[in-house]
This record gives C-alpha cells, sequence and structure tokens, in this order.
C-alpha cells in the first residue's frame, strides 16, 4: 500500500477527496484515512498551487513523500486545473489523475479542451476528470445558486460530452456548491440518478463541504464514486487553531497550534472516509463494486 493510481482507486469504490493545501493538511488527510483504513486521494488544486507562489514542485513533493509512506492506498490529483502550464506539469511531479476544469467555458469550447487535454494526459498515463454545468462558489467566482435553471448537468449533454471528451470521470452540478461553512446543501438525488444511467464513468461531487452526512450517503448509494472535500478540513482547523490561541494568547510556537488543528482535520477525514467508503473493511470489499442506482 501507498501511493496508487488514482483510476485504480476509484475503480475500487467509493472513495473521498480531500484538497491539501499545507504539509499539515496532507499528513491530517492521511492519518484520518488510516484510522479508518481506507484508501483516499490527496489532492492540490490551481488556487493551492497559486497560494504557494505559483510553484508545484514544493508542495506537490511534499504531498506525495507522506503519500509514499502511507499504510492504506492513497492516489495523487492535481485538479480544478485552468492553466496549460499547470497541466503539462502533472505527471513530472507524481500526480496519477488531472482535473481539467473548462466548465467555464461555452459547452464547444469545453468539449474541444478538455478532449485535448485528456489526449495530452492520457498519453502520459493520468487519468482525467472533468466538469459539465455549474458548481458555484470556485475561488474569486461569484456565488452560484446550484437550483438556479441551467446550472445542472444535464444527462444526454453529459453522456454526449463523456463520449466526445474521453474523459475517465465526470463532475456534475447536482446542488452542492464549493465553499459552504455550513452543512445544508440539498441535491438532486433524481438527477443523480439520470446522470448514473445515461453515463459510463464514474460521477464525481465537488463541495461535498456542505452537504449533510445523509445527503452524501444517499449520492453515494445513487452513484457518486468520488467525493470531493475541502472546507470541512478548513473549518476544523481554523476552529483548532482559534480555540488553542484564545486559550493560550502567550502562545508562539506554531506546533503548539497546528498539533490541534492538523488532528481536527484528521478527525474529520476519518469521519468522511467512513461515511463514503462505507463497510468494515475498506479496500477488499469495496473491490470491483460497481456503483448502483438504488435511489431515486
Ligand atoms: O474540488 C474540490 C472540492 O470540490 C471541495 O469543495 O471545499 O466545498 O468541500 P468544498
Ligand atoms: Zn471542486
Amino acid at each position: 500500500m501507498a501511493l496508487v493510481p488514482t483510476g485504480q482507486i476509484v475503480a475500487a469504490g467509493p472513495v473521498c477527496a480531500f484538497n491539501v493545501i499545507s504539509l499539515e493538511h496532507a499528513e491530517a488527510i492521511v492519518a484520518g484515512a488510516e484510522a479508518a483504513a481506507r484508501p483516499v486521494i490527496l489532492q492540490i488544486s490551481e488556487n493551492a498551487v497559486r497560494f504557494h507562489d505559483s510553484r508545484l514542485a514544493p508542495i506537490a513533493a511534499a504531498t506525495r513523500a507522506v503519500a509514499a509512506s502511507a499504510t492504506v492506498d492513497v492516489a495523487l490529483h492535481l485538479d480544478h486545473v485552468v492553466s496549460p502550464d499547470l497541466w503539462r506539469q502533472a505527471a513530472e511531479h507524481g500526480f496519477g489523475s488531472i482535473m481539467v476544469d473548462a466548465s467555464r467555458l461555452p459547452y464547444r469550447e469545453n468539449v474541444a479542451t478538455t478532449r485535448a487535454v485528456a489526449e495530452f494526459a492520457h498519453a502520459r498515463g493520468l487519468w482525467v476528470e472533468a466538469e459539465l454545468g455549474t458548481i458555484g462558489g470556485k475561488d474569486g467566482e461569484p456565488p452560484v445558486d446550484p437550483h438556479a435553471p441551467g446550472a445542472r448537468t444535464d444527462p444526454a449533454e453529459a453522456a454526449s460530452y463523456v463520449a466526445r471528451t474521453g474523459v475517465d470521470a465526470l463532475a456534475v452540478a447536482v446542488g452542492s456548491t464549493h465553499a459552504m461553512t455550513t452543512r445544508s446543501a440539498v441535491l438532486d438525488h433524481t438527477l443523480i440518478g439520470r446522470l448514473r444511467a445515461e453515463i459510463a464513468v464514474p460521477l464525481v461531487l465537488h463541495g461535498s463541504s456542505g452537504v449533510p452526512d445523509e445527503e452524501l450517503g444517499r449520492a453515494v448509494r445513487g452513484g457518486i464514486v468520488k467525493v470531493n472535500i475541502g472546507t470541512a478540513l478548513n473549518v476544523a482547523f481554523t476552529g483548532a487553531v482559534r480555540g488553542a490561541l484564545a486559550a493560550h494568547p502567550e502562545l508562539v510556537d506554531p506546533r503548539r497550534y497546528l498539533a490541534p488543528a492538523r488532528e481536527a482535520m484528521a478527525e474529520r477525514v476519518t469521519h468522511f472516509c467512513r461515511l463514503v467508503s462505507g463497510g468494515a473493511n475498506p479496500q477488499a470489499s469495496m473491490a470491483g463494486r460497481a456503483p448502483t442506482v438504488t435511489e431515486s
């Protein structure tokens, strides 16, 4: 166990993908997944790379090293990539997959861009995810009502999009939105079922931090395979830092507040991994399991 291709983990069954911003995030995600004995995906977004002075190498190397020492299977994913300069670097930095985010483009340009990136990435052995529909709340963008007309992914259009682009997984707009700090999103389970029935590749739920546990469980049973979670870890991280500094205003050593922050994130990771992967044993019990449509 350790670093494995993203496609291998996703093929084994529903799995969480957590956003890495700092070394502490990577350590917490792996510790939390180990505590749950579940495989996990560590993902670094283009926004996170920008935070690191637009240098991919240092945060990728640190994350890869943490992944390589894990006792559970871990995959590395480069998330929400818009910049060609970044997706071209994915393979050389050890990523097993990328998400090409051309969702802001008109449909035809989205198809053309995504197909070109998928061809480039597949030639280098990478698994490719893309997005169709409008999943709002991305960094720097105005909020988008996930229930607005036209915001959601259309099943027929999505089936055609997957066939024309050749992607390996599809992020779908089904009621979630990014960066929610409350867990109050309401998903369209009927749409998830229709998408599952029409689309041959695994479905990805973005903005999962805002989705309540019951909704997440139902979405996974209905056909969501990759569950992307970021903000929930930052809520835990920042809450723990605030608590430590409030309780000990004299603190100056960052390790004294980063340690509880890391523990708080790891606890959330364990919770989500158990919720999403389900079952008593992880990697064996999920092997070969195909997503099923059981709810509408
Ligand atoms: O791609 C990353 C996710 O969609 C994370 O979204 O921060 O709202 O959980 P979130
Ligand atoms: Zn996302």
